[in-house]
């Protein structure tokens, strides 16, 4: 094995557990040489690679909070990707929501006192789930959440997939440096990894048994037949980390003042996190559909489009010439009237059935408009951002119904009666 023999295609580079080329999951060498470069590079206990994306991390950082618990329960805002959902129904996790403030499915601002009386009604708490920057960029602030987690003695799990990069930037708000216990990121989104090269990181201040159950943590979920091109992309991480560091902070700039440049002609832009444009759409008077034809003139592929925002990622690897091309499409667009947002209304769902008991019952799929009344058996998320409109075991409301015709969607797998 692998079956190319080397030929073809990246064959050269696509090798297993050769002598010499270590083994993931229990690395002596060159893996455990680079795993620890990546670990002095976020300056943690330790860096863990995923060669699953930070969907294998997800899945280990809630089995490391909750094993051996019966029925545990995690803390997580509204807006978790369905990554975190599937660990629940893996993990049988019952989940307390903090729904906070939106009028958006991507994006959510609670308050610290709905976190503090989360805690306080479920003192059994396993942990507290956030993703943060979420996919409008918002940052939560993880200096205070941490506080009051370690005040509880209770871990703080963050979702930062989206934001390798930040621990990279004068203004350093990667999570690890800030409180989190266990954090993972998407390293191919933000960084020159291939799709699939992910981190776990563990925090210097969390405790020992996090650390030291990790790895096995990750090789519980884990193929036994991990990518070696993606471990060698995040070898390959590291090297360009060490050599660029300086472009990091010479991109948000360069970003900071694009954004200027757009606000002061017309474009209501979310501010947020440094590697993100976030665009309000319908502010500027354009329909989803709209917007996308004219940035497809440019050759332009944003990250996320959906009614209201349309959400630009960049890395370092982005050219000055992509920044002029879409500071050009975007400023060569002339300002209509504003379309009135439709009113959203993110209702508190009822909770069924567990998570984990709906999505394993038998289901059937009937049209939305039929669905008042049922339960929910496979949780509905729209993809990007994969973050669900109603989850599984929960009951199906008018208010629910709309919300889900409002994102397109016609059809939901209820349980069977
Ligand atoms: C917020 C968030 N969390 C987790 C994930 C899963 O990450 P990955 O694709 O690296 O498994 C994604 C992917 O889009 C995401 O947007």
């Amino acid at each position: 094995m692998p079956g190319h023999k080397g030929k073809g295609f990246l064959g050269k580079f696509d090798i297993t557990e050769i002598n010499g080329a270590d083994v993931l999951y229990s690395p002596s060498g060159i893996i455990l040489q680079s795993e620890n470069n990546a670990t002095s590079l976020f300056n943690t206990a330790h860096t863990f690679y995923s060669c699953e994306g930070s969907t294998l991390c997800i899945k280990a950082m809630l089995h490391l909070v909750t094993k051996g618990v019966k029925d545990p329960v995690i803390i997580a805002t509204r807006n978790s990707h369905i990554a975190f959902l599937n660990a629940c129904v893996l993990l049988g996790i019952k989940v307390v929501w903090l729904y906070g403030q939106r009028d958006t499915l991507c994006s959510i601002k609670f308050d610290l006192q709905e976190l503090e009386t989360a805690l306080l009604t479920n003192p059994n708490a396993c942990g507290v789930y956030l993703t943060s920057p979420d996919y409008l960029g918002y940052i939560s602030p993880i200096k205070e959440i941490s506080k009051i987690c370690k005040n509880k003695h209770i871990s703080l799990l963050v979702d930062n997939a989206h934001a390798s990069y930040s621990a990279f930037l004068k203004d350093n708000f990667h999570p690890i440096s800030l409180g989190a216990d266990l954090v993972c990121d998407s390293a191919h989104k933000t960084l020159p990894t291939l799709t699939g090269g992910a981190y776990l990181h563990v925090s210097k201040t969390c405790p020992t048994n996090l650390l030291d159950n990790a790895r096995n943590a990750l090789k519980l979920f884990a193929s036994t037949s991990p990518s070696y091109l993606i471990l060698q992309s995040l070898d390959y991480t590291n090297l360009y980390l060490k050599n660029n560091l300086d472009k990091f902070n010479v991109l948000a700039d360069k970003i900071t003042k694009l954004k200027l440049e757009l606000f002061n002609n017309g474009y209501n832009i979310i501010s947020g996190e440094p590697f993100k444009i976030v665009i309000n759409i319908s502010d500027y008077g354009y329909t989803k559909n709209e917007f996308y034809t004219h940035l497809q003139k440019f050759k332009i592929e944003p990250e996320m489009i959906e009614n209201d925002y349309s959400v630009f990622m960049f890395s370092t690897n982005n050219t000055n010439k992509d920044l002029k091309t879409l500071k050009k499409a975007l400023l060569t667009l002339p300002k209509k009237t504003k379309i009135e947002k439709q009113q959203l209304n993110f209702v508190r769902t009822k909770q069924v059935l567990s998570i984990r008991t709906a999505c394993l019952k038998d289901s059937r799929e009937i049209l939305v408009d039929n669905a008042e009344g049922s339960i929910c058996s496979q949780s509905i998320v729209t993809c990007p951002p994969a973050i669900p409109i109603i989850i599984s075991g929960e009951l199906v409301t008018k208010e629910i119904i709309e919300l889900l015709k409002y994102y397109d969607v016609k059809t939901i797998q209820v349980v069977k009666n």
